[in-house]
């Protein structure tokens, strides 16, 4: 937009043929909410606020609004919060990811259409932050982050309990009778006892580390607990922040911090920290609104190439708190200084580089934040895989798999769906072994279920009552940031598609190599091709988002967008 473009109120004048009108008519509706005519010709900041009452992770987000609000105010702005849909994991049917996309269609549009010059954005539960930033690239209005920052860990008779790896640990205890029903009753009502998003190193943090990474939030702001008087004191700055962007002659916009430097950064964050597979279909969707593509040959790449630093659940033994009072992102972005590109810019204008040698003292605890010449692994935590079941990549979280399963040859035991695996999995006459693969198909993005967080497949209850604690599972689903296992998520093309997953069937061979980043399906051609000629896809969805879904959306590896939403609608 040029310089002298119309700015706040004046800005996106609605279309009734007279601008002239439209603005009187703004002015005369703003005035009506008891604003003064002075405060209604400042710059406008848009606080874009996922609070709901189905959002327990955003439930201090009425807090949080008026702290960017007083910062916004301070600085001189005109303060307008909105509302757009809330995203929130649990409480989402078929699951939070088959509306992510909806959320950031709704925040693009009202950052576009509404007369905002900057926009806070407030995140923080699993989907709402990588909305937020698709949204933010496609809009490209100048755009600061705030996320809601991690719940607080529980003692709980004897130990600390935090949503979400706990609540699998002892889930799977139960099912595997060593918890009963009064204990899990109890272990219910402690595992999420503050505001905040889950306590561990799941997808909402994993996703607020690499927002910071990506330059979208204050330093140092991605971690602070949510009940921490400085998370309000960041939703405050960044208010603050956003009026500078607002007034700002060439503000730096959301496409600025995308880039093939910022993207990398951010995938050796994600590999440093061991953090959420999901991270990866979200980075590439981000990456997509840029017009660039998340290449998985080259995480691979990343990933033998960058230690794992940070020693939190759900693959090592702390939580999110110990992570922020390790030091947290700027100890992580100093330790990886030198495998990092250091000119990419964020948000406050200063270059990566300027802000680690600005924090260069910063404290550091190396028993939560290894140094890079002694990590808790010398390789990353994730790698892709290909091969004849996943022609265009699956993902394995090698650091939180059982390394005595990665070169396997097996039998696969196929579930053709979510109910069908619902209905036969704790079958006592399942023909399973703990040597078997198990095999969930149709739970991808055309799946019917949005590519739900079923990669994580229960162990059979007759295994799991024997002490098997894991075993291979495989999947075009995905599976909880939360979770660990041996388990290859995001298999592209996914079995809807009629990919090589549909046409797997028990009995069958399959072949996993970590060391060859392989997974293979052992049937012969011939056999494939005359199951491919039998193969039928689901059945249409007939209106509504599940028709736009079904026709719009992409496979794993291209972060399962819309293609219509990516830059030329490709
Ligand atoms: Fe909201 Fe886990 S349920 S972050």
């Amino acid at each position: 937009m040029s310089d002298d473009a119309p700015k706040g109120l004046a800005r996106n004048a609605s279309n009734y043929g007279d601008r002239d009108m439209a603005l009187y008519l703004r002015r005369s509706f703003m005035l009506s909410m008891g604003w003064s005519r002075e405060a209604l010709a400042r710059p406008t900041v848009g606080i874009c606020d996922t609070g709901s009452g189905l959002n327990n992770c955003h439930r201090h987000f009425p807090e949080l609004v008026r702290a960017v609000e007083r910062g916004v105010l301070a600085a001189g702005g005109l303060p307008l919060p909105f509302p757009t849909i809330s995203v929130c994991e649990p409480s989402l049917s078929p699951c939070s990811m088959y509306y992510r996309n909806l959320a950031a269609i709704d925040t693009e549009e009202m950052m576009r259409a509404q007369p905002l010059d900057a926009v806070v954005l407030l995140g923080g539960c699993d989907k709402t932050v990588p909305a937020q930033l698709m949204a933010a690239v496609s809009a490209n209005v100048p755009a600061v982050m705030v996320v809601g920052g991690p719940m607080m860990a529980t003692r709980f008779e004897g130990e600390r309990l935090s949503a979400c790896t706990d609540c699998r640990r002892f889930w799977a205890k139960f099912r595997a009778g060593e918890v009963d029903a009064a204990q899990i009753e109890r272990i219910e009502g402690n595992l999420a006892t503050t505001a905040g998003t889950c306590g561990v190193m799941g997808t909402a943090s994993t996703m607020a580390c690499i927002a910071e990474t990506l330059g979208f939030l204050l330093p140092g702001t991605a971690a602070i607990p949510a009940v921490h008087a400085d998370r309000m004191r960041a939703a405050e700055a960044s208010g603050a922040l956003a009026v500078r962007l607002a007034t700002a002659k060439d503000p730096i916009r959301p496409r600025d911090l995308v880039t093939p430097e910022s993207l990398e950064n951010a995938l050796r964050v994600l590999l440093a920290l061991s953090g959420s597979t999901n991270a990866i279909v979200h980075l590439a969707a981000i990456a997509g609104r840029a017009g660039l593509r998340l290449d998985l040959h080259r995480l691979n790449a990343l990933s033998d190439g960058t230690p794992v630093l940070v020693d939190l659940k759900p693959t090592g033994q702390g939580y999110m708190e110990d992570f922020h009072a390790a030091g947290a992102m700027g100890a992580v972005l100093r330790r990886l200084k030198p495998l990092l590109h250091l000119g990419t810019p964020t948000i406050t204008g200063e270059t990566l580089g300027e802000r680690l040698a600005r924090d260069a003292a910063g404290f550091v605890d190396p028993a939560v934040i290894r140094p890079l010449e002694d990590p808790i692994s010398p390789v990353g935590g994730l790698v892709a895989l290909f091969g004849s079941l996943a022609p265009r990549g699956a993902i394995l979280k090698r650091a939180a798999a059982d390394p005595r399963l990665f070169e396997t040859e097996a039998r696969a035991v196929v579930f053709e769906s979510l109910p069908d695996m619902a209905a036969r999995i704790d079958d006592p006459a399942l023909d399973v072994t703990p040597q078997d693969i198990l095999v969930l198909k149709n739970a991808g993005p055309k799946g019917g279920y949005g590519m739900p967080e079923a990669g994580y497949l229960p162990i059979p209850k007759k295994l799991a009552a024997a002490g098997v604690k894991d075993m291979i599972r495989i999947s075009d689903a995905r599976m909880s940031g939360t979770a660990y296992g041996t388990i290859v998520l995001h298999i592209a093309p996914e079995a809807a598609e009629g990919g090589p997953l549909a046409l797997v069937r028990t009995g069958d061979r399959i072949r996993l190599s970590v060391r060859e980043r392989r997974l293979d399906l052992l049937v012969d051609e011939a056999t494939l091709a005359s199951r491919r000629a039998g193969w039928t896809p689901p059945p249409p969805a007939t209106r509504g988002w599940d028709l736009l879904w079904q026709r719009e959306v992409l496979q794993a590896d291209e972060g399962v967008d819309f293609a219509f939403l990516r830059p030329g609608g490709a």
